[in-house]
């Protein structure tokens, strides 16, 4: 790639410590008897805070092993670990940390206009964030500067680095050869106060890249292809690393687009070994010292799998064979390859119309995926044709925008008709103000990464399709769902016929990149003001410090004493698809992030009651009082709460899929929920809930699900041998239904030793104070 550097930026809080690293993958090598090791476990065991202890068991770890890491920074989106870190009353960040404002700008007029009116409307909460940022030394990334997981890859990302980020597509930066995993703030805190961060040893997937992609085919259709093969589940515990020849010739944010989307597997995040397009992308981005430390790890071996590596499975793919492919709608695993796809329109007799089209986003917005664009927006322009549909594009930085502007690919896209929208998530966390389709079953079609029903404008007959932003550009001068521009033309108005050719894009910017507004950027690593007061007006709508969940168990030193839980009550049975939207809801109730009463008014409001099949209802069998004996389930939720009344939810397969939002473990807890009994969970929600002190188990049967419903109540059995340290003990529920008839079900756990404590103390929070105290 051709690309001049146009600055270099202070890399003293950026550069893994790579002697040290490698240093300790030195002695583990001889825990592990020197067998050749995965990239994954190169960079995960050389973060072990304690190797003796955590692979003490030597063979078998991966899919096994409690590890306790040592995480080397962590990215935080608007409010999201803050409030937690605040209550553990420790003076600064024990690594570098970030925040980033990006979720809670609206999308409605532009970029200028947004941002402005979207500053004054979440005044207060990035007041207090830019406080908090200065109390504890955190960099401060404010509203308009961009997305979180761009930003850390022009910033912050670095081959080797283990970083958390409290966002579920944090494995975006696994395009620069690292471990990037997105968690829930519990686990940012963690990180945040210097504790070992818990992570069950993944298994690691070999991703065998061959061959090239060629035309139209772009990395987002290498994942889109994937998703639809490994499904949304087949990453759950699993790291997805890529390795071949097709590696080799993608570049840097290509294989960040490719990790960004594993997130749609489940996957705990993606990586690939170090390539030349890293280097060139590191130096671009002003790293050149990174590149330079990281050039040197290279050659010793650090950041690539060893030959012989073994992988638990390898899938092989030949990118030469891949087409443009379209997922959706509601589910991004859903893949239908482009030249199929008009007749898979057809065959489900949905409209033809297209309604918008969405480019940008996290990700999909490298300067290679917006030069590409405007080079189909260059070749319509020229052909005399505008988007027949609103066409939106958000870039995912300042930086990014500045450059777009400075190179012209901005007004490639303005002369047809696109609107740039500010340097924010908008239409991809559902803050898209499109009151003119409201409840109108209708189909866009965007370059984000997740398309659940819902997600973009809040109207759940918004059919919601993924593709590359070459795809959804050319689309969007069509107009129909069935239009393939590889294959067909488009009339002009001159009657002649007009065909796209396979747009080129630049990987980076000949001239560098600009940084643009420098207003946009917070200091390197700065020092905390502990004298800066934390903004937080107890009159808050907004913002609510958290009290600290009750413990479970105070007493359990005395050795005799019973560790059951008390009676529960079974609040619901949830049908199928449940995800982090499902539970707690974004649109409009992102903007009480901060405010854990009022948004917990969202619980559930979108989950299906599998006794009925409705949508946001529940049931208070039993309850002699006047009150409706049905009500929405956050009603009857606070029912429960104010009657003291523990609870359970009864949930079916990879129950919490999708984000990392933690509030859909602190919602259900805040309303009293001890036990979340499912088929299955996602990794991440799974451990939210653990972090927040609702013990998840698992049906041993999974035909158990339909056994237990609303109003039975619910008693633990083993518990007490669980939590005294018989890590095989079975956890068994003894169920008794409304007519008095009794049955035990069995069910299985994950939870570790420390999990347990956790548990005990109420929430993780609780147990680091009283650890630290
Ligand atoms: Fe934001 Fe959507 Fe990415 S919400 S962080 S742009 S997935």
């Amino acid at each position: 790639a051709t690309h001049a550097q146009t600055y270099e930026k202070d890399c003293s809080s950026i550069t893994p410590p790579y002697a040290q690293l490698i240093e300790k993958l030195e002695r583990i090598r001889e825990l592990l008897n020197n067998r050749p090791l995965t990239l994954a476990e190169k960079i995960l065991y050389s973060h072990l805070k304690d190797p003796e202890k955590s692979l003490a068991n030597g063979g078998k770890i991966r899919g096994e092993s409690y590890l306790q890491l040592m995480p080397e920074r962590v990215a935080m989106q608007d409010a999201s670990a803050q409030l937690q870190f605040m209550s553990a009353d420790l003076p600064r960040c024990a690594v570098p940390t970030s925040i980033h404002c990006d979720h809670l700008i609206q999308a409605s007029e532009g970029a200028d206009a947004d941002l402005q009116k979207s500053i004054v409307s979440n005044k207060e909460v990035f007041d207090f964030l830019e406080s908090a940022a200065r109390k504890y030394g955190i960099e401060f990334w404010k509203p308009g500067s961009g997305i979180i997981h761009q930003i850390v890859l022009e910033n912050y990302a670095a081959p080797g680095m283990l970083m958390l980020g409290t966002d579920s597509h944090t494995p975006n930066a696994g395009g620069l050869g690292m471990l990037a995993i997105g968690v829930g703030g519990a686990d940012a805190v963690d990180a945040m106060t210097g504790t070992p961060w818990e992570l069950k040893a993944p298994q690691v997937v070999g991703v065998h890249l061959t061959g090239q992609l060629n035309g139209w085919a772009t990395p987002k259709d290498l994942i889109l292809h994937l998703a639809g093969k490994l499904t949304v589940r087949g990453g759950t515990g699993r790291v997805l690393e890529y390795f071949g020849p097709g590696v080799f010739n993608q570049s840097c944010t290509g294989l960040a687009t490719v990790a960004n989307m594993g997130a749609e597997v489940g996957a705990t995040t993606s990586t690939f070994p170090y390539t030349p397009s890293m280097r060139a992308y590191l130096m671009a981005t002003g790293r050149a010292p990174v590149a330079r430390a990281a050039d040197n790890a290279a050659s010793k071996g650090f950041l690539s799998a060893d030959e012989k590596a073994e992988y638990d499975e390898v899938i092989e793919i030949n990118l030469s064979d891949l087409e443009p492919t379209i997922n959706g709608p509601f589910t991004p695993d859903l893949a239908t390859p482009l030249s199929k796809f008009g007749a898979f329109v057809e065959e489900k007799q949905w409209s033809d119309e297209l309604s918008a089209a969405l480019i940008g986003s996290c990700t999909n917005s490298s300067y290679e995926d917006m030069t590409r664009v405007a080079e189909i927006a260059q070749q319509a322009k020229e052909a005399g044709l505008t988007a027949k549909v609103p066409f939106l594009c958000t870039p995912g930085s300042e930086q990014i925008r500045a450059t777009m502007e400075r190179d012209g690919v901005t007004s490639s896209l303005q002369d047809v008709g696109a609107t740039v929208l500010a340097n924010a998530c908008g239409p991809c966390i559902g803050q898209w103000k499109r009151d003119d389709m409201k409840g109108k079953p209708n189909a866009i079609l965007t370059s984000f990464n997740r398309n659940f029903r819902s997600r973009n404008d809040g109207n759940a007959s918004t059919m919601n399709f993924l593709a590359s932003p070459t795809i959804v550009t050319a689309m969007a001068f069509a107009g129909k769902l069935s239009f393939n521009p590889i294959s067909d033309s488009l009339k002009l108005p001159s009657g002649k016929e007009f065909k796209f050719s396979p747009p080129k894009g630049q990987d980076l910017p000949a001239q560098g990149f600009t940084p643009g507004n420098a207003s946009f950027y917070p200091s390197p690593n700065p020092e905390p003001q502990s004298d800066t007061e934390v903004m937080i007006d107890p009159e808050s709508q907004r913002l609510e410090l958290l009290k600290p969940f009750p413990s479970h168990f105070d007493q359990i030193s005395a050795k005799d004493s019973e560790l059951e839980l008390p009676p529960l009550k079974v609040l619901m049975r949830v049908r199928g698809k449940c995800t982090t939207d499902h539970i707690s809801a974004a649109g409009p109730w992102l903007k009480y992030k901060g405010h854990l009463t009022n948004i917990s008014e969202n619980l559930l409001i979108t989950a299906v009651n599998d006794e009925g099949g409705d949508v946001n209802v529940a049931f208070d069998h039993g309850h002699t009082s006047s009150q409706t004996p049905s009500d929405t389930i956050p009603t009857i939720a606070k029912r429960f709460k104010s009657r003291d009344q523990p609870w359970a939810l009864i949930a079916d397969d990879n129950y919490g899929e999708g984000s990392a939002r933690e509030h859909a473990a602190l919602q259900p807890r805040f309303y009293g929920c001890t036990v979340i009994v499912a088929r299955s969970f996602a990794r991440i929600h799974e451990t939210n809930l653990k972090k927040q002190g609702v013990l998840p188990l698992w049906f041993a049967d999974k035909a158990d699900y339909a056994r237990i419903g609303s109003g039975d109540m619910i008693q633990t059995v083993g518990l007490t041998d669980l939590i005294r340290g018989k890590q095989d003990a079975v956890v068994r529920l003894q169920v008794t239904k409304s007519d008095g008839e009794t049955y035990e079900i069995p069910t299985q756990h994950t939870m570790s030793v420390d999990q347990l404590n956790w548990f005990c103390a109420g929430s993780a929070i609780n147990y680091i104070r009283s650890q630290l105290s």
